[in-house]
């Protein structure tokens, strides 16, 4: 770090502090058994970067240091991958991270009220953390469960379907220590135990593993559509061919409607599929 500058005031930078003896030989001994896992020791540098914020909560100048020693990379290349990624935190943040999704769907069924609440009930603002570091709440972008919207995500664990009245009560509830469950996936546990977990140690805590979930009802529609589960009726095969074999035909007494119920968003005919079409059939050559 000799020589870096603090952009803001011109001055020099003081070098990072390292960490104490104990704390460096413990997070060597854990980056060493991460490195060993990868051919080449700066692929390892994603959870490096969680296991450092396991030990600090956030990804520290002391942090980037560390990453930088071990793995012979510069300090600017440690932040400049450590600043990209929003799961890296560059501040002090409470123990929950609480991420209200406002994306589209989220937003309309929700979110943004669920989002406005929360600051007015906590006292916090987008980025902020309450007073006792318990809770920082944040905007979060599509975490792809829409159809479970609105989504709550507490150090990446899913809340679905939540309510103004659920989402207060969460927070509440982890501001109060008490023992709160997710949707689904593994039970919760403080952002520095899900850094370490995501730095690639798993969760040793008894039925984590068991306890995870795999997608709920809703998630599973659009399989069962396709399967014919849901709504039996013809395959819409793309480029003309013909219905595959393993298409669900109609149950016993159900009547198959005229056409799939995503028919309209079937491939339409092309010069691939259409011997007629105007530009003429695709050929070897002309590909
Ligand atoms: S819009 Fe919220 S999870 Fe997709």
């Amino acid at each position: 770090m000799s020589g870096a500058h603090d952009v803001r005031l011109g001055m020099p930078q003081l070098p990072a502090p390292d960490y104490p003896a104990e704390v460096r030989a413990r997070l060597e001994s854990d980056a060493k058994e991460v490195i060993a896992r990868y051919p080449d020791s700066r692929s390892a540098l994603l959870p490096l970067l969680h296991l450092v914020q396991s030990e600090e909560g956030h990804v520290t100048r002391t942090g980037v240091r560390f990453c930088a020693e071990i793995l012979e990379l510069t300090t600017a290349e440690v932040t400049a991958v450590s600043t990209f990624y929003s799961m890296y935190r560059r501040k002090p943040s409470g123990d929950y991270q609480v991420g209200v999704c406002t994306n589209t769907l989220c937003a309309v069924m929700g979110g943004d009220a669920i989002f406005e609440a929360l600051q007015e009930h906590l006292g916090v603002g987008n980025n902020e953390t309450t007073d006792d570091g318990k809770v920082s709440l944040e905007h979060i972008e599509c975490n792809a469960a829409c159809d479970f919207a609105p989504v709550v995500m507490v150090n990446w664990e899913f809340f679905d379907g939540q309510t103004v009245e659920s989402a207060k009560a969460l927070v509440d509830d982890l501001r109060a220590g008490r023992t709160v469950e997710p949707t689904r996936g593994a039970p919760l546990c403080t952002y520095k135990e899900t850094a370490r977990i995501l730095a690639g140690f798993p969760d040793q805590r008894p039925g984590a593993v068991a306890a995870s979930g795999g997608a709920g009802p809703a998630s599973l529609v659009g399989l069962k559509l396709a399967k014919g589960e849901l709504a039996p009726g013809r395959i819409v095969s793309p480029r003309g061919e013909s219905e595959p074999a393993d298409a669900v035909p109609p149950r016993p007494g159900e009547q198959a409607p005229e056409t799939h119920p995503s028919s309209h968003d079937a491939p339409r005919p092309t010069a691939a599929s259409d011997p007629s079409h105007p530009s003429g059939p695709v050929t070897e050559e002309g590909e």
